[in-house]
């Protein structure tokens, strides 16, 4: 089988492709390392395709079975509107256009972000309310891709992904999860710091699972557009509490004011419809989730660490 993982340098499209690599599928990277990291596939040996979305000559690709489209801006505080649609949806719009015309499945990212402040647990047939430029591209992707469903029997689905945590995210930055943010305060000692009091809640999501929902739509016999969480919102109290725990510390919140107008206090999905049709179910709990994550970060520093010796 040949697929395609477009963002297969970033966080959750590294995660993909390793598994589909070890699974025996060729897999073709297309990712123009604006926003990934080289280290998260330098144990990929498929080929590598170092272009912009908009640019490739996605014929020249050609066999392809399968594009999980996980490319996009995912600088959520862009706000040159123009960079932002052309990258998220009219890149988007060419990916279609090739499935499309080559009968191609096609599973692609979209976002909780999609849903707003709208009150949990969302659902995808609840209001949409974005609320910045980067989740208003995900929604105008989700709407183009329902269109072309509607017009061909082709297999389509998009996951709208809530909040994904695991080894890979690190290039992100103060855009990677609240989970490696925290631990990475914790792990040098520091309290960790969060808005007052804590007590807001995320539907944390590990990425095996994320990775996970891309199979299962890969094997889907219906398209559609699919939540992506676990279904149970956990608080950053409750965070901080497990990665005490994890990492043998006894750090208490540093809390502080939040300096935004608007937050989001409660995201957690509505995961009745990602079971029902793609039989989709997160088999993590964030407990294990964090433990193994944490572990493996330590045995990649352990590891570097012996490098830099020899
Ligand atoms: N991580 C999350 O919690 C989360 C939540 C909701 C939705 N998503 C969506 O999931 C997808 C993957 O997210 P991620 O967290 O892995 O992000 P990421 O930033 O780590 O990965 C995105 C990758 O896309 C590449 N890219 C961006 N624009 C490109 C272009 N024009 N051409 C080629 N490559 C391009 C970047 O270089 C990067 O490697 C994105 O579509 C994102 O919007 C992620």
């Amino acid at each position: 089988m040949n697929a395609i993982v477009t963002g297969g340098a970033g966080f959750i499209g590294s995660n993909l492709a390793l598994t589909l690599e070890k699974q025996g599928v060729r897999v073709t990277i297309v990712d123009d390392f604006s926003g990934g990291n080289f280290e998260n596939i330098k144990n990929f040996r498929g080929k590598v395709i170092a272009q912009d979305i908009n640019q490739v000559a996605w014929d020249s690709l050609k066999p392809v079975d399968v594009i999980f489209h996980e490319a996009a801006l995912t600088d959520t505080t862009v706000t040159d509107q123009k960079k932002m649609m052309s990258n998220n949806v009219e890149g988007f719009r060419k990916i279609l256009h090739f499935a499309l015309q080559n009968r191609i499945k096609l599973v692609y990212a979209s976002s909780a972000g999609v849903y707003g402040n709208e009150p949990a647990p969302q659902s995808e047939n609840g209001r949409l309310n974005p609320l910045n430029i980067y989740a208003y591209s995900k929604l105008v992707g989700d709407q183009i891709a329902l269109q072309a469903m509607k017009a061909s029997k082709m297999l389509i689905v998009g996951l709208r992904y809530f909040n994904v945590f695991g080894l890979g995210e690190k290039h992100k930055g103060k855009f990677a999860s609240m989970i490696y943010q925290l631990a990475e305060q914790m792990r040098s000692g520091k309290r960790p710091r969060i808005f007052h009091d804590g007590e807001q809640m995320r539907d944390h999501i590990y990425v095996r699972d994320a990775v996970d929902a891309n199979l299962m739509a890969f094997e889907a016999k219906e398209g559609g557009i699919f939540n992506v969480g676990t279904g149970k919102a956990t608080s950053f109290n409750r965070v901080i509490e497990i990665l005490n725990e994890v990492l043998g510390a006894n750090l208490s919140p540093d809390y502080f004011d939040n300096p935004y107008g608007f937050y989001q206090n409660r995201t957690q999905a509505d995961t009745a419809q990602a079971e029902r049709l793609l039989g989709f179910n997160a088999k993590w709990s964030i407990e294990e989730g964090i433990r193994e994550y944490l572990t493996a970060l330590h045995d990649l520093k352990s590891k570097k660490a012996v490098s830099i010796k020899v």
